[in-house]
């Protein structure tokens, strides 16, 4: 058997929790592959509203195990805060969710660090959730990190307090920041007796045993391909590879076993946090946008930058995570709209091109826009493709010929139940 892989095609947020919760159920496994409690994945079921940070998306499918895999930094904290919702919805959580011990964990001192760091930078600052994701990839990578693993060991304290003490020291290069440490460790500790009690697993013979024995497992993206850590609009960024490379480095698959690779995109763009984001509306257009869109962080409530679908980096996304087929969310958002627009091609010093630059940030770039009429009808829960109005099936069938990859789910509502598939 082979991995799938849904993964955002844009700056995230593009309604891969729904996604994922309306396709595991043709999954035996649902894993997360990458990133941490940065990402915020809203499910609507039955009009209950659920947004998830660490745990799968499939936890809603009651024959589904869901795996954190080692690509993932956890907060056990934010994640028993997770457990524990579920848990009360009835869910029973703790029997269908399974943590590679590999997996790395963020301390309370790799929150205070990226904090600190943020404030440093003033203006430049990443905007980044403040989860401690950057610095703990960053110890990850530096060879310092405690994992998933480690808790069950006797020198467990003790290696926490080394990396604290680590922590502690490299805080002092910053200003004073207002951050109840005693109080967060505390929550922290309790979090880790209760993690101690949850499955957990070599993830990678977990993954590949399951392929061998028939199973179908699903890999949930988070973030999204322009805030990969290689290929996204650098340093505005997150610190893992949100592209379909991390699903084997973040499960410990072979690039051979990657079966269908699912990209999802709104169908217009927003972006969270500071970056380059050359089809942003400024001004009316884009708070129009933002309000249609309900488009405020589900992790921060932050707003969120609103603007048009951008095909060059779309393009780009699909080539570097070799994407098979596509879904667009939020079509319902643009009914708002006369007029709706789709960057075709970029300007860059004067030269038409279809390709992203290095600097996506350069003062000569200009996308250029083809215009088509809007759909002046609400089309919210339509579930049936034959019944759209004609002006969205263009629309929809403009961005396949542009992307030359098929469209094979459109969402059209938050709802579990809005969406139709397309043959
Ligand atoms: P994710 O991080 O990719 O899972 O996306 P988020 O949950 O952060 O943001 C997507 C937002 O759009 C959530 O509030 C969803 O409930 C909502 N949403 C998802 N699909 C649709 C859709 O087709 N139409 C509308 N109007 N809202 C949607
Ligand atoms: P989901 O999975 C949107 C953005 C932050 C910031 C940058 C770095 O819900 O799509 P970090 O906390 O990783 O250091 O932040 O990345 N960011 C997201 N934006 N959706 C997300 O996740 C994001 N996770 C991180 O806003 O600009
Ligand atoms: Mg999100």
């Amino acid at each position: 058997m082979n991995v799938d892989v849904l993964l955002g095609l844009q700056w995230g947020d593009e309604g891969k929790g729904k996604i994922v919760d309306f396709l595991a159920d043709k999954y035996d496994l649902v894993c997360r592959f990458q990133g941490g409690p940065n990402a915020g994945h809203t499910l609507i079921i039955n009009g209950h509203k659920t947004v998830l940070h660490t745990i799968p998306s499939g936890i809603f499918r009651h024959d589904i195990t869901n795996v954190i895999g080692n690509g993932v930094v956890i907060d056990p904290f934010t994640l028993c805060e997770e457990i524990d919702e579920l848990n009360d919805l009835g869910l029973n959580v703790t029997e269908r969710l399974i943590i590679a011990k590999r997996a790395h964990l963020i301390l309370p001192t790799h929150r205070m660090l990226d904090a600190a760091s943020e404030k440093s930078k003033g203006l430049a600052k990443i905007g980044s959730t403040l989860r401690g994701i950057g610095p703990t990839y960053m110890d990850k990578t530096g060879r310092n990190g405690l994992r998933i693993g480690d808790i069950l060991r006797s020198d467990f304290r003790q290696k926490y307090e080394t990396l604290k003490a680590k922590h502690l020291g490299l805080l002092k290069i910053y200003p004073e920041l207002d951050f109840d440490l005693e109080s967060e460790e505390e929550k922290w500790w309790t979090s880790i007796e209760v993690l101690r009690k949850i499955q957990q697993v070599n993830g990678e013979y977990f993954v590949n045993d399951a392929l061998k024995n028939g199973k179908s497992v699903l890999a949930e993206g988070a973030q999204g391909s322009m805030l990969d850590i290689d290929f996204g609009t650098y340093p505005f960024v997150t610190s893992s590879n949100t592209v379909t490379s991390g699903v084997c480095s973040g499960l410990g698959v072979s690039p051979r076993h990657i079966g269908k690779v699912i990209g999802i995109t709104k169908a217009y763009c927003t972006r969270v946090g500071s970056g380059p984001f050359p089809t942003e509306l400024h001004g009316e257009s884009g708070e129009e946008l933002r309000k249609a869109g309900h488009e405020f962080g589900a992790t921060t409530g932050r707003p969120r930058r609103c603007g048009w679908i951008d095909i060059p980096q779309l393009k780009y996304s699909i080539m570097i995570n070799g994407v098979t087929e596509l879904t667009v969310t939020k079509a319902d958002v643009l009914s708002a709209f006369d007029a709706i627009k789709l960057a075709t091609s970029y300007q860059y010093d004067g030269k038409d091109t279809m390709e992203l630059p290095y600097d996506l940030d350069h003062p000569g770039l200009t996308p250029q826009y083809l215009s088509m009429d809007g759909w002046n009808s609400d089309i919210s829960g339509i579930n049936d493709y034959g019944v759209l109005p004609k002006n969205v099936k263009s629309f929809i069938e403009k961005m396949e010929q542009l992307l030359e990859v098929p469209i094979t789910l459109i969402s059209t509502g938050p709802e579990r139940e809005a969406l139709l598939t397309r043959d």
